[in-house]
């Protein structure tokens, strides 16, 4: 049994190491796993609710994508996409909104967080605050539950998104899966070992702190980023303290065994801040660099990119778009031909009931056939008169039909010649369906 992973990457910012350390290492490692079957997407729906600058989102989303190839995701194991390339995920939403308890979503962090803020300063409980930001966990939801996700590993922050998500789920299932489960009920996944890396000034690496290490910067750029790591002012020869420098820290994240023991002891000895720093880049260069020059190639190969997106979407919506026509019919939102089909398979005698209809046209003869329900099957090519019109619709009733598909309709043949023709269907499936009907609607009484 394969486990489902699927986790969503908002695209509003560029990766940096926190990010890698994070996120990015560990989900990698994790679909490397041979039981694993991984989601991983790049949310840029969601990145419109926070953000309306254009370029920023497209730059995002290269960079994003980039990285995580870069980082050693394997596109071919792995079903790696962006969200707004499956269109299945928002008409998911709608049918997911439509369960949604507007209490339930009066209570999502985000929103109440804003709410909060504006009626501290004194505003409308909803200045500034979008449909789109209201939503946000119903969108979530969707991501979630379009794939049957089983397990969703994401921060702290989200862990009510994920619940809410698993809330509209049941509550779908409850109103919907006549007692069959549409949808699985998904699991958050918090990894307690996972490292939280501390920035520059020591609080949590965060674009928000203006603290981050770039993760795919030159390497000057990393050097430069490295010089900025706030230290205590203890002179070169003085012992420094390994547990309370969050230089330290850092370099732990990347080590070895070996290498952390080995630092530690020159910390201790008295190691110069400088040279402490110089030993911090060289480990993260090391860790990076071929990383780095493989970002590199691919951020400057835009096109490549666009395809590797493009068949992970593809991948995805193998799974989207059936699925989603099941939950459509599951509310509801069935053809009318099934129905007209169903009707009919259920009474064998409004089957028997398709009729033929001849009428004369300026070029001749023909004949039309229609359904119990009065839909047309066939409509016939034009005879000399209207007997010879009426031996066919005879030989039809009495002969073993010869039918032919046609492109995306189909011809009757008596005697090798096309004598009639079906309406166009846009599918293979519905038009082999019809031929099907037809061949009950005209067989011989028993
Ligand atoms: N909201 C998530 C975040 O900001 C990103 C996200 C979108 C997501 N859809 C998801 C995460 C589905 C997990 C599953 O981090």
């Amino acid at each position: 049994m394969t486990t489902r992973i699927l986790t969503g990457i908002t695209t509003t910012g560029t990766p940096h190491l926190g990010n890698y350390a994070g996120a990015i290492r560990p989900a990698i490692v994790a679909s490397r796993d041979p039981q694993a079957d991984s989601f991983y997407f790049l949310a840029d729906y969601h990145a419109l609710i926070k953000c309306d600058d254009p370029a920023r989102i497209q730059r995002s989303r290269l960079e994003i994508a980039a990285t995580w190839l870069a980082c050693g995701l394997d596109a071919d194991k792995a079903t790696f996409y962006r969200q707004s390339d499956i269109p299945e995920i928002p008409e998911l939403t709608w049918l997911l909104t439509c369960v949604s308890a507007k209490g339930l979503l009066n209570r999502a962090h985000a929103y109440k967080a804003s709410v909060d803020k504006n009626v501290e300063a004194g505003e409308d409980p909803d200045a500034g605050v979008t449909m789109g930001l209201y939503s946000y966990p119903v969108l979530m939801a969707a991501d979630i539950l379009m794939f049957n996700a089983h397990k969703v590993p994401v921060g702290r922050d989200q862990i009510q998104h994920v619940e809410m998500a698993r809330d509209i789920g049941q509550r779908f299932n409850h109103l919907f899966g006549n007692g069959k489960e549409l949808f699985t009920l998904p699991e958050v996944v918090i990894e307690e070992d996972v490292a939280t890396l501390p920035g520059l000034d020591g609080r949590k690496m965060s674009k928000s702190y203006d603290n981050t290490i770039p993760l795919f910067g030159s390497a000057k750029q990393l050097k430069d980023a490295v010089a900025r790591i706030v230290t205590d002012s203890r002179a070169p020869g003085e012992p420094k303290d390994p547990d309370n420098s969050h230089l330290f820290t850092l370099y732990q994240a990347f080590s070895t065994r070996e290498q952390e023991a080995a630092f530690r002891a020159e910390l201790l000895g008295g190691l110069a801040w400088g040279e402490a720093k110089q030993r911090l880049f060289e480990l993260l260069d090391n860790e990076l660099g071929e990383a780095r020059e493989r970002y590199h190639a691919l951020i400057t190969r835009p096109a490549d990119l666009e395809d590797i997106l493009l068949a992970g979407a593809a991948k995805a919506r193998r799974i989207a778009t059936p699925f989603l026509g099941e939950l459509r019919e599951a509310v509801g939102l069935r053809s009318f031909r099934e129905q007209v089909q169903v009707a009919s398979e259920g009474k064998k005698k409004a089957a028997k009931a398709a009729r033929f209809v001849s009428f004369r046209e300026d070029d001749g003869f023909r004949f039309r056939l229609l359904d119990a329900a009065g839909e047309q099957l066939l409509l016939s090519i034009a005879f000399a008169d209207g007997k010879a019109a009426g031996q066919v619709t005879k030989r039809l009733q009495s002969e073993e039909l010869d039918l032919r598909a046609e492109l995306n309709a189909f011809s009757v043949r008596v005697d090798g010649e096309a004598v009639a023709y079906s309406p166009e269907f846009s599918t293979d499936a519905e038009r082999d369906a019809a031929m099907q009907r037809l061949r009950e609607a005209l067989a011989p009484q028993e």
